[in-house]
């Protein structure tokens, strides 16, 4: 099983929180930055007994578009997942 922290946070705030909530999670954590447009999103291979925290922060009260467009790159398969939405300040 392979635990996942998928995040999109070009200002550093929602990747504060997605570490906060995986910080009592043991093993290795393989952390895919959504905001790194230097690799495909679409070769991410998730398995069906992964798991995985996605946060993604909210400007102006919506998802920022390249981090959904990103998001939907990505195939599940099925894996349980934890979404996140980080807002504020
Ligand atoms: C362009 C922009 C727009 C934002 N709009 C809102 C907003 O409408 N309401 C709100 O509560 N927070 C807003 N915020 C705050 C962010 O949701 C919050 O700081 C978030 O943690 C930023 O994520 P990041 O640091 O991972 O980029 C905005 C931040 C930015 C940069």
């Amino acid at each position: 099983m392979k635990m996942l922290q998928i995040v999109f946070s070009p200002t550093g705030g929602t990747q504060k929180v997605a570490d906060i909530l995986t910080e009592k999670w043991t093993g290795a954590i393989t952390r895919i930055d959504l905001s790194d447009g230097s690799f495909a999103v679409s070769d991410i291979a998730i398995q069906q007994e992964d798991l995985a925290l996605i946060a993604v922060p909210s400007y102006g009260g919506r998802v920022p578009g390249l981090a959904a467009q990103r998001l939907g790159k990505i195939k599940g398969n099925g894996a349980k997942c934890i979404i996140v939405c980080v807002y504020g300040n």
